[in-house]
């Protein structure tokens, strides 16, 4: 049985987001409220080749904590690259190789990576069969066309026929990047093609999903398998949580502690090489996270941005304990 086939049904994935969902972010919400499996954030394979460690700084290091299902996300346009990464992948300890086949951002698309294969079907088969060689379940995570809606039927229909084990659909195209809301009306068509063409294939819903109470219902209205869940962590840290509760604000502030201790320590001890050690000012996106809705809270996160270091920040949430 492959890691994909453990899962009970519904399932929940914490979304890979770039410079967002490494190992510390992702211990930070296993502990708050835990998905069912986690993916990295997309590491360019051609790139890892060419600079090995250096070029991925720390993207696919996993923590000795981590006892939750992972899988790495992978993309680039050269197969054998992508085998030689997926191999790599799965020494670390991954369980599940999952090519990136949506990411609109111009430096995937430019090197004909991401969204780009939605243009390059032929090739994106190519990317798939390679990706398997590493011997772990493979999954694909892409976007419903490049620049129509209308293109979904022929690219998911090219991408179900790939033989894989999960397909996620970030319910957008390319071209939309996030700037509408996502179409999940048409779900209950994609579900009735992946039961048509590989019904073994897990299907997999993604974008602009609250919570888990959300992503049930949509489930239930759509018939797929599992929810993808990113930005939605972002107002919600306990968003998979499966029995929502209130948390007070000092309940956030320790995971705020928490966040902090997983970022020194990762920097301390952890880091592969000088490159993968993030400075302070890439910890200051996540405050909000925990600094919010609560009396005073802005005046906090105000302070927490102007600190400089982790200490500082230490000591600013000391001193607004109560
Ligand atoms: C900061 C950020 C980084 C992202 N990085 C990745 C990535 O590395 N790989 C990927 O497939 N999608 C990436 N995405 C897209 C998300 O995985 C997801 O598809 C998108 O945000 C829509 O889902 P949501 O509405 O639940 O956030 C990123 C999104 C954000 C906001």
């Amino acid at each position: 049985m492959n890691v994909w086939q453990k899962f009970e049904q519904p399932f929940f994935i914490l979304a890979p987001m770039e410079a967002v969902t490494d190992h510390v972010f992702r211990r930070v919400v296993n502990e708050a409220a835990a998905p069912d499996v986690f993916f990295s954030e997309f590491t360019n394979a051609t790139g890892w080749v060419h600079a090995g460690e250096k070029a991925v700084a720390g993207r696919l290091t996993i923590h000795p904590d981590e006892k939750y299902p992972l899988i790495a996300q992978i993309w680039c346009s050269e197969p054998d690259d992508i085998e030689k990464l997926a191999i790599y992948c799965k020494n670390l300890g991954y369980q599940g190789i999952d090519l990136n086949m949506g990411c609109p951002a111009k430096t995937a698309v430019k090197n004909s990576g991401g969204s780009a294969m939605i243009r390059q079907p032929e090739l994106a088969a190519k990317i798939i069969q390679s990706a398997k060689k590493a011997g772990l379940p493979v999954s694909v995570k892409t976007r419903l066309g490049y620049t129509n809606i209308q293109e979904w039927k022929g690219w998911l229909t090219h991408i179900l026929q790939q033989d894989i084990s999960a397909l996620t659909i970030h319910l957008r195209t390319k071209k939309e990047m996030s700037k509408v809301p996502a179409h999940w009306e048409l779900m209950p068509n994609i579900r009735k093609l992946r039961d048509e063409i590989s019904p073994h294939t897990l299907l997999i819903g993604n974008g602009d999903v609250k919570d888990r109470a959300h992503g049930e219902a949509l489930i239930k209205q759509t018939g797929i398998d599992g929810i993808m869940i990113g930005r939605g962590v972002f107002s919600n840290i306990f968003a998979f949580e499966e029995v929502p509760a209130a948390h007070s604000k000092q309940e956030l502030i320790a995971l705020l502690h928490f966040h902090l201790n997983l970022f020194e320590e990762s920097n301390t001890k952890y880091q592969i090489s000088d490159i993968s050690v993030k400075p302070y000012q890439t910890l200051k996106r996540f405050f909000k996270i925990y600094i919010r809705d609560f009396p005073g809270s802005h005046d906090i996160r105000n302070l927490l941005m102007e600190s400089s270091t982790i200490d500082e920040a230490r000591v600013i949430l000391d001193n607004n304990k109560i």
